[in-house]
């Protein structure tokens, strides 16, 4: 059967994937209880097409009406669920074992290290950008994607540190040793490589090439593998996680994140990622390799053919604030979800590592 989450009456306090010890942020994730009733979901009947745009060549105007986007989100009290606190604690409930599956109360629910990555966090996103809108009254509004699989986009974009602590795209908690001009390495392991700008270049696309194209020709080495009701969560160790999910999605998190803070935080831990608001531009960009390896055109880039797969929900505050129940398979076509991605040139379609 397909995991079906979460009956949010059951959510506890997060308690697992993060030491408690020194955590700089809650682990009391659980949603606001505004509504007891679950809607279905119905597709959106915008008139346009919501375009997200590469981070590093949004227009000054575009990055100050992201901002105030943010800053809307942030002057919302906490138990909104609008609120940027409540999105943040999405991921945690989500990740760190604040819920559990339905009808299955014995086994945690986590959405990483399977199948359910890929849609997971599709939604997620989908849910955000339609609250930014919503908060500015522009529904037409997308939020931006960091840009990294290319050479100019490699390091952190500008307008998260620009400001300082009025910025409210910045935060505290992030690795000051890798931000811009630094090329990130989408190959981070941890240790510092201090390769020359050249050779990281080759090294970052010769990982996606990898990531996209020779390790990834079916769905199961890009989504990754099986993940249905009644089991236990895949192990990190597991080699059926995902090639992008492992590879450049896990290295960013980690370069992103502070090292020196016992989790990594923010962007280095499940628990602490969604307070950074380069969690989001960083998804969007994860989003998008789904989109290009199916527009790859390539036999055997197709979604996981599978009912499990297609009939895995999650539910979310949408941008009414009422609570929707969504599936993987309503994901699947993003002109039907409305919006889409600002085209930008894919270098490592044919870099070798
Ligand atoms: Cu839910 Cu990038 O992790």
């Amino acid at each position: 059967d397909p995991i079906t989450t979460p009956d949010i009456s059951t959510c506890v306090a997060s308690t697992k994937g993060f030491e408690p010890k020194g955590a700089v942020r809650t682990n009391a994730c659980c949603p606001p209880t505004l509504s007891k009733t679950v809607k279905d979901f119905v597709f959106p009947n915008d008139r346009a097409t919501r375009i997200r745009p590469a981070a590093h060549r949004a227009s000054p105007e575009y990055i100050a009406k992201y901002k105030a986007a943010i800053q809307k989100m942030r002057d919302l009290e906490d138990d909104d669920p609008h609120s940027f606190v409540s999105q943040a604690k999405i991921h945690c409930a989500y990740c760190n074992g604040g819920f559990t599956q339905y009808k299955h109360q014995d086994k945690e629910l986590q959405i990483h290290n399977s199948w359910l990555f890929f849609p997971f966090h599709r939604w997620y996103l989908y849910f955000y950008e339609r609250i930014l809108g919503k908060l500015i009254d522009d529904p037409t509004f997308a939020i931006p994607y960091w840009n990294w699989d290319n050479p100019a986009g490699m390091s952190l974009p500008d307008f998260f540190e620009e400001g300082g602590k009025e910025n409210p795209a910045f935060d505290a908690y992030r690795n000051s040793s890798h931000l811009a001009p630094a090329i990130a390495n989408l190959d981070y392991d941890g240790t510092e490589k201090n390769y020359t700008c050249i050779k990281q270049l080759s090294v970052n696309l010769g990982a996606m090439n990898k990531q996209m194209i020779r390790n990834a020709g079916d769905w199961k080495s890009f989504f990754g593998g099986e993940y249905r009701a009644g089991s236990d969560p895949i192990g990190n160790k597991d080699k059926s996680v995902g090639s992008v999910e492992a590879g450049c999605h896990t290295a960013i998190h980690r370069w992103v994140g502070n090292s020196r803070l016992p989790n990594g935080e923010d962007m280095g831990n499940f628990y602490s990622a969604g307070y950074d608001p380069v969690f989001y531009v960083h998804h969007a960009n994860v989003d998008r390799m789904w989109k290009l390896w199916k527009d790859l055109g390539i036999r055997g880039h197709i979604e996981p053919p599978d009912n499990d797969w297609l009939n895995a929900s999650y539910v979310f505050y949408d941008e009414n604030k009422e609570l929707v129940r969504v599936y993987n398979k309503d994901c699947v076509r993003l002109e039907k979800l409305k919006y889409d991605y600002q085209f930008a040139p894919i270098p490592w379609k044919n870099s070798r590592p």
